[in-house]
Order: C-alpha cells, then structure tokens, then sequence
C-alpha cells in the first residue's frame, strides 16, 4: 500500500512512508475468541481475534480483527514485564497493522522493552478479508468492483481550482457515496468508532485484562476519548496525540481542524527565511518576499499548468499535468511532516517557476495526492491483491457512519463551505464534510455519545503548537473534558509529533 490518498481526502493520520509493507497471508490463520499468535514479518506475530458483528446481537455473527504485535523484550513472567499497548494511527481507517510494523522500532526505543507494542486494523479495513466471506472476515469498506473501476473516477481537485471544482467535488461524492450503498455486502453500517472501541476492550480482555494502554493518533484521539468515555473504569495509561474535537467530528462538521494550518504554513515561510539559500530553494530575506514567489507560481498555474514527464520507481516515463489544485494540494500534504518536506518542497516550488514540474509531481505522488497511472495487472492473483486497496473507503465509511447525516442541498453544502473558509485560507484543500454527502441511509443510532469522563486513570493529551489538521486548541477542550488530564504541548509545526521526535530539530 504504497499509495494512500491521505491529505485530500482528510485522513488525519501517519502518512505511507512511516507505514510498513504487509505481505503476510492472514488467510492462515483461523480467527478465534483467544489470542493465538503466530510469527510474521519476520519480526512480528500475526493473530485473528473473533468479535461479534453487532455488539447488539453479539450472538448473532462474528467477525475478525487483525492484530499485530512486536513482543516485549523482556519475559512475559518477569516483574518488568507490562502488557500490551494498542496504537491507532489515525485516518479513520488507516490500518494499525501495517503502521505497527513502520512504528515499533521507534516506539520501543521511546517506551522501553517492557511492552508488547500492538498493532490492530480498525473495523472497515481490509487486509485480513476475503472478498467471498464478508462476515467471517469483515466488516469491510470496499466501494469498487475492482481497481480498475476505483481508477476512472478521478479524485477532487482543490475547491478554489476552477468555477467547477467545488460542483465536481459534490457531484463526486454523491456517486461515490451511492456505491457505497450499492456494493455493501450488508457489513457497512456496522463499521462505526463505538464498535471499534469495543473491539479494543475485547482485544485487552483476550490479553487477559481488564484496563487498556492506548496510543492513538490523530483520528485515534477521537477513538481513545470514545473508548475513555464508554469505559471510563477500564484505562490503564492512555494517550491521546493530535487532537480532533469529538463533537466537530461526529456531527460531521469539520469545522475545526484548520485553526492552525497558517502557523504550519507560516513556519515554511519563516523557517525558508532563516535557513538561508544553500538550504532553502526558495530563499529570500524575508517570510513575504518568499511569499510573493509562491503567489507567483500559483498564478502562473491557475491559467497554464505544467507538463511533468518523470520516471517513477522503475524506468518507465511517467506523464502528468501538474497545475494549481495540485500544488495546493502537495503544499497541504507537506504540513503533516514539514521535517521531512519543507526543504523538498521549497526545491520543487522554485523548479516549478523555472518551468520544471518534475518534482512537483514526484512529491505529489509520494505524499498519495495523485496515484500513478494504473496499469492493469497481467497476472489474476495481482488483481485480487488490488481489491485490497479501500483506505479512501475506510475513511469514508468510519466517518460517515458515526457522523450526522449531512444535507445534500446544495446551497447548505456551500454555505458550510464559506463558513470554513472564515477559519483558514487552506479551506479549499479541506472537502472532508462533502465526503458524507449522500450517504446510505439507515437507521442510525441516535443517543450522542458525551464524551467526558472521570478515567480509572488520568488520561495525557499531547498537542502541538502548529499542527495543520489538529490545532492546539482542541487538546485545550478534550483535556476539560477528562478529570485530572494533562496537557502536553510542543512547539512544533506538523501532525506527526512522532516525525520531530525521531528527526533533525529544523525542518530546513
Ligand atoms: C519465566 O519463564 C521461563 C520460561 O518458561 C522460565 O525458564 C523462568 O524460570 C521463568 N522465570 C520466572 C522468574 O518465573
Ligand atoms: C527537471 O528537474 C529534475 C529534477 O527534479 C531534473 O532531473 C530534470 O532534468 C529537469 N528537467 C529539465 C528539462 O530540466
Ligand atoms: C502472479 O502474482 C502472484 C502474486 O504477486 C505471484 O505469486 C505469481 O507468481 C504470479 N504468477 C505469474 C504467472 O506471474
Ligand atoms: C477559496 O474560496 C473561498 C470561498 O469562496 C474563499 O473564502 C477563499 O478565500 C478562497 N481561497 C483561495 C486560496 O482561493
Ligand atoms: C434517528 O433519527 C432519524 C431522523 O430523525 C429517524 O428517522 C430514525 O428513526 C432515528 N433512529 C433511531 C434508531 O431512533
């Protein structure tokens, strides 16, 4: 899953280069209401956990989780010996399997050898199902017949790119949403956050305990605060990093996730400024002469994009248009992790006003804003393997079915749009409420979820200073809603506190 459309699409969550590559085949291993473990990628153990479908009938179907652990390193039988953690890497929907196995290395160093460090897939992913035995192996969130089909329908642009970027984008979601229904193997609706949250009790209770250790980022705020809210008596430690406002997402607003995307932007600016011009492409003395070079590129490319021909992983030429939605696009992407692409994007901004897309278009396939051009696969067993492919659909289905129903009529939709855009001039790199619209409808459960609670333990909520998608100010109220909770912030730009953590201190 090389891939992920993240960014564009509103995944809150690790990007693909700190995901590690699953090739294990969990068809080997029988699902069952114990944890048996089995070795896999090489460092790693594999088990299947059994839940019930619908925590309503719970005795009516079952259904499997994946689940990926790095063993602690001391013995499970000595006094330092301290169970498991369960990590979320946000999205919704991104898979905790493949980021356990791009994590653990750093997240041991960081925690120590007494923990097993787990990974598991949230309801709605992929990659332990076979596509003939949805209720054994799901729920799944899979909108396409196969690749190819996902493949003809082009992702949105950027809401400002065109007079019909913003209808595209509405016209999208509709289709998209009415696949949806349409290809539900009836395993949809039960792809929720409140059903994950239990599954992660479920997942402790197989561990033999009764109290979680949880990390969740991002997206996995919202999952750890709905975990600490229904089962306030059953946290051990919880962490919750990259904070989303609860209620913002489960009614669908998503109105609250750009207040600081200036300030990640803004430290591009000054940190370019300051790094000086062997470090920085773009250099100018000051934030808004370097500011000026921008706006020069984006107007040179509102009305004459730029033909990239690159060569991609292997030598095959590649052919793109990169024009300005693109560019909003890659910029926006490149705040989740600014230490690993500002410099690389001040390069590729100032080769773009020389008239050179290639690196432009290089980054934007990196950061999965543009895949590459799908090649149909010679080989049958390589076109089931695609099906596999459904992180968009996860997202969609996680987030639409635990938010509101949001209305289709369209003057509300861009209403709600400008409303956004008073927050942030990154507005238009943000659809991620259009994503719901025309959603199947089924009968819902209604009673909101108050996610507050006095926890069995204190609870740390971590923020950054900067952060694009999860501003500062959300860890201010998650953190009043849990008795005796600390705030812990850091003065840094980007959505991975992971990525400054384990790189350099400068983002040039
Ligand atoms: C822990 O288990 C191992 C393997 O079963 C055994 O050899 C060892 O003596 C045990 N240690 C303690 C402290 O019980
Ligand atoms: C465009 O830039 C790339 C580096 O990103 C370079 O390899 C390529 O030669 C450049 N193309 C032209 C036509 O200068
Ligand atoms: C088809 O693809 C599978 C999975 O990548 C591979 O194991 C198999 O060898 C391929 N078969 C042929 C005939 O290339
Ligand atoms: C995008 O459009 C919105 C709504 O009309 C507007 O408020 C905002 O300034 C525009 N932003 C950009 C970058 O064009
Ligand atoms: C939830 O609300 C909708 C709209 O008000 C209603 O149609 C539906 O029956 C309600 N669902 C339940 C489970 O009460």
């Amino acid at each position: 899953m090389s891939h992920l459309l993240l960014a564009f699409i509103g995944v809150l969550a690790f990007s693909p280069h700190v995901l590690g590559q699953d090739t294990f085949d969990w068809n080997k291993i029988k699902p069952s209401e114990q944890l048996t473990w089995t070795p896999c990628n090489i460092n790693f153990e594999c088990a299947r956990l059994s839940i019930p479908l619908d925590y309503n009938n719970p005795s009516d179907r079952t259904a499997a989780i994946a689940l990926m652990r790095q063993p602690a390193t001391v013995p499970t039988n000595s006094s330092e010996y301290r169970g498991p953690i369960l990590f979320n890497p946000g999205g919704p929907g991104v898979s905790g399997v493949d980021m356990i196995q791009g994590f653990a290395d750093s997240a041991r160093e960081m925690l120590g050898p007494q923990f097993d460090l787990v990974g598991f897939d949230p309801r709605a992913q992929m990659k332990t199902i076979h596509r003939s035995e949805p209720f054994h192996h799901g729920p799944r969130a899979s909108f396409f017949a196969s690749q190819a089909e996902r493949a003809q329908l082009p992702s949105p642009r950027a809401l400002n790119a065109s007079d019909d970027a913003f209808g595209w984008t509405y016209a999208n979601r509709i289709l998209q949403s009415s696949l949806a229904g349409a290809r539900d193997d009836g395993s949809l609706r039960f792809i929720n956050t409140e059903s994950t949250a239990r599954d992660m009790l479920r997942i402790v209770q197989a561990h033999g305990r009764e109290k979680i250790q949880y990390w969740g980022f991002s997206y996995g705020s919202v999952l750890g605060a709905t975990f600490a809210a229904l089962f306030p008596n059953n946290v051990e430690r919880l962490i919750i990093d990259g904070i989303m406002d609860p209620d913002d997402y489960y009614s669908t607003s998503w109105m609250r996730n750009l207040w600081d995307t200036e300030k990640t932007w803004n430290t591009f600016l000054d940190g370019c400024a300051s790094a000086g011009k062997d470090a920085c492409a773009l250099y100018a003395p000051t934030a808004s002469e370097i500011q000026a070079k921008v706006d020069a590129v984006f107007q040179q490319l509102k009305t004459r994009p730029i033909p990239a021909i690159t060569s991609l992983s292997d030598s095959t030429p590649s052919y793109h248009i990169v024009d300005y939605s693109l560019l909003r696009q890659t910029i926006f992407n490149a705040f989740y992790k600014p230490y690993a692409t500002f410099q690389q994007l001040a390069s590729a901004i100032h080769d773009l006003s020389l008239g050179n897309a290639s690196a432009l278009y290089e980054m934007s396939v990196e950061g999965g804003i543009v895949s590459p051009p799908y090649l149909c696969p010679a080989n049958a067993s390589e076109v089931a393997h695609e099906e596999f492919f459904n992180v968009q659909d996860a997202e969609f289905a996680l987030g639409c079915n635990d938010g509101a129903t949001v209305s289709t009529d369209y003057s509300d939709v861009r209403a709600k749009y400008e409303e956004l855009c008073a927050s942030s001039p990154w507005c238009d790199a943000w659809p991620v409420r259009m994503n719901c619209l025309g959603w199947p409808e089924y009968l819902k459960n209604n009673k909101t979820l108050s996610i507050t609670a006095t926890t069995s333990f204190p609870i740390l909520v971590i923020s950054n200073t900067a952060d694009p998608v999860t501003p500062l100010a959300n860890g201010v109220k998650v953190s009043k809603a849990f008795a005796g909770s600390a705030l812990l912030t850091q003065d840094s730009p980007g959505d991975e506190e992971i990525e400054f953590l384990i790189a350099s201190v400068s983002a040039f």
